[in-house]
């Protein structure tokens, strides 16, 4: 996810700029850039690192000029590096562009301009829209944005400049989001309100493939066919503070509701973008493993203690779970027939890469899933895929989590058909299901009220318990984990099978457990365990897919997910058990973005 800016108007468009990339930070940060037209030639600045070293270079070699457009990053193709931010440049430097989105046949287009005698410059993906563009243009900019559009698969939100044609500045999207504002005299095109909030609420929503053309007389619309389109504004009401969350009270609840087009995205680039040919790479040396040890910390640990049992399950190989803070200090038993994942949000978590490292001394093949671009354990590693959750602002992991759930599926799978565990129908099944749990979590989201309901009944206890059995009791830790760092309510995760070995004895009147069973099979196990609490006084929070046998009753709620096949269904309870955490935080009242005592990366010991 990134950012993007435009500005036209009788003023010097620097400012708006990064004005408005300051606005848009939330979306990306790892590097930022501008480019203005002074109505003759184009002026690029652009540099690796925060938006405010870009303002402090603009303030020391000031541009001039009354149209431009800037870029605030999240890398996902291509590191973080001065030469690989945006805006980019056709080879003529007459058209300037600056993309948010992953174009997933950037591959093929790169070759057909290399055929042209076009070479890209950069490693990134964007790049291939400014040299298309700039191939096609032959004095007409809207038969040259549509030529290039027609060829781009993936997603993209576009501005676009023309040296020859300075009075305008275009812009069009596909499933990225992208808003005109306008006001007398001047334009704005951003990737969200919040960056053109202080100078105008009047703004204007782009459709898919819709093109707007943003003068300083005002903006009109056409199609793909060059089809005007009438559209009508919309005024904002929102704070500023509302809008930096797309009008969510938390940058929480919002990365959780953009957990469905994340997870998409993520699959997208498993499948046949530029993660497809690590992984393709990796599975030619399935059968010089004997072990698998995955290491990591908190939430994205949890991720690997979930996958745990689907390695065991479909490749019948040993699979350890070890805390990287334990890891490093373990003399751990590793060489080179072993497989090491480490799985990181950040890719800076200081015990991760420290399990990294000496998985490595070790002689181990090192295998990193990693959300932040060009981080320490990203470079590191033999190994490397890129989930597609963009930048992930609250510092409780949702959207991470579940990207790193998915890369995990998709990796086994392709591991499994590697050692011939599992044929082409088994292997298509599990992508059948795999491939909608995008929609099954929207439909999650939007059916919320039970979860709602409850944590408005719960949200004063004192401690909550959680307990599943399999794979559902290690979704249960990742829930516990939520609640505990959400809203300081002490919580434990139990094998429910477990539980009558002692920590039964902490079940009292009215203690809130969580039962985790969507492990159908085992429905009688876990409701036996739900039985021995509610004997014992305690309230239920029973989640389970739809279909269970589980019974709603005065001691117990039921909250269903959509069916699905065991192994993938933690993607959907962990939809439940974040909404349940975030409702029950919300109620109390605490800083859900920032809890306290925490932070977004862990970067020492
Ligand atoms: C999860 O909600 C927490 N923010 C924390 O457990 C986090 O997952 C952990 O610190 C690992 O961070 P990383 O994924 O950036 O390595």
């Amino acid at each position: 996810m990134c950012g993007i800016i435009g500005y036209i108007g009788s003023d010097n468009a620097t400012p708006y700029i990064i004005e408005g990339l300051k606005r848009l930070e939330y979306r990306g940060y790892d590097s930022a850039g501008v480019a203005v037209c002074d109505g003759e030639n184009f002026t690029v600045v652009k540099q690796k690192g925060r938006i405010a070293n870009l303002e402090e270079e603009l303030k020391n070699h000031p541009v001039n000029g009354t149209v431009g457009i800037g870029h605030t990053r999240w890398a996902t193709h291509g590191e973080p590096s001065d030469l690989n931010s945006h805006p980019h440049l056709g080879k003529q430097s007459k058209i300037a562009v600056v993309h948010n989105g992953i174009i997933e046949n950037y591959k093929e287009l790169r070759a057909k301009l290399s055929r042209r005698g076009i070479e890209c410059v950069t490693e990134t993906d964007s790049e291939v829209v400014a040299q298309l563009m700039e191939y096609y243009y032959k004095g007409d900019l809207i038969e040259a944005v549509i030529k290039t559009v027609n060829q781009l698969e993936g997603s993209y939100a576009l501005g676009i400049m023309c040296k020859d044609e300075p009075d305008k500045i275009i812009a069009v999207k596909k499933e990225n989001p992208l808003i005109i504002g306008g006001f007398d005299g001047s334009g704005f095109i951003a990737s969200d309100v919040p960056a053109v909030l202080k100078h105008t609420r009047t703004i204007y929503h782009l459709n898919d493939k819709e093109i707007a053309t943003v003068t300083r007389h005002g903006v009109s619309f056409q199609n793909i066919n060059r089809e005007v389109v009438s559209k009508w504004p919309e005024t904002i009401e929102w704070s500023f503070d509302s809008a930096e969350k797309g009008g969510y009270e938390h940058f929480m609840l919002k990365e959780i509701h953009e957990q469905p087009k994340v997870v998409k995205e993520t699959i997208g680039s498993l499948m046949n973008g530029m993660n497809k040919d690590v992984l393709d790479k990796l599975c030619e040396k399935t059968a010089s493993f004997n072990k698998i040890i995955i290491t990591a910390c908190g939430t994205a640990c949890y991720s690997g203690s979930v996958v745990k049992y689907i390695f065991e399950k479909i490749c019948r190989m040993p699979v350890e779970v070890v805390l990287a803070s334990e890891f490093r200090y373990s003399d751990p038993i590793v060489d080179e027939k072993t497989l090491v994942i480490l799985i990181s949000q950040s890719g800076e978590t200081a015990d991760t890469i420290a399990a990294m490292r000496e998985a490595k001394a070790r002689g181990a093949v090192t295998f990193s899933i990693v959300n932040a671009v060009g981080s320490t354990i990203a470079k590191e590693t033999h190994y490397n895929i890129y989930t597609a959750a963009g930048p992930e602002i609250a510092v409780a992991s949702t959207k991470a989590f579940s990207t790193q759930l998915i890369s995990l599926y998709i990796f086994c799978i392709r591991f499994a058909k590697s050692l011939g565990k599992i044929n082409d129908s088994e292997e298509q099944d599990y992508y059948s299901e795999i491939s909608a749990i995008p929609d099954k979590i929207t439909s999650i989201i939007e059916n919320s009220d039970v979860i709602k309901q409850y944590a408005a009944k719960c949200f004063n206890s004192k401690s909550i318990f959680f307990i599943g059995r399999n794979i559902d009791y290690a979704i249960s830790m990742e829930g516990s984990l939520k609640l505990k760092e959400l809203a300081y309510i002490h919580s434990e995760a139990y094998a429910g099978g477990e539980l009558k070995h002692g920590t039964i004895a902490l079940i009292e009147e009215n203690t809130t457990v969580v039962a985790i069973g969507c492990c159908k099979r085992l429905f009688s196990k876990t409701w036996s365990n739900v039985e021995q609490v509610i004997t014992r006084g305690a309230k239920v929070l029973y989640i389970q897919c739809e279909g269970g046998e589980a019974t709603e009753s005065e001691h117990v709620s039921v909250a269903n997910v959509p069916d699905i096949n065991e192994l993938f269904s933690p993607s959907l309870s962990v939809i439940q058990l974040q909404l349940f955490a975030y409702y029950i935080a919300a109620n109390k009242g605490c800083d859900i973005d920032k809890p306290r005592n925490l932070a977004k990366s862990v970067t020492v010991e």
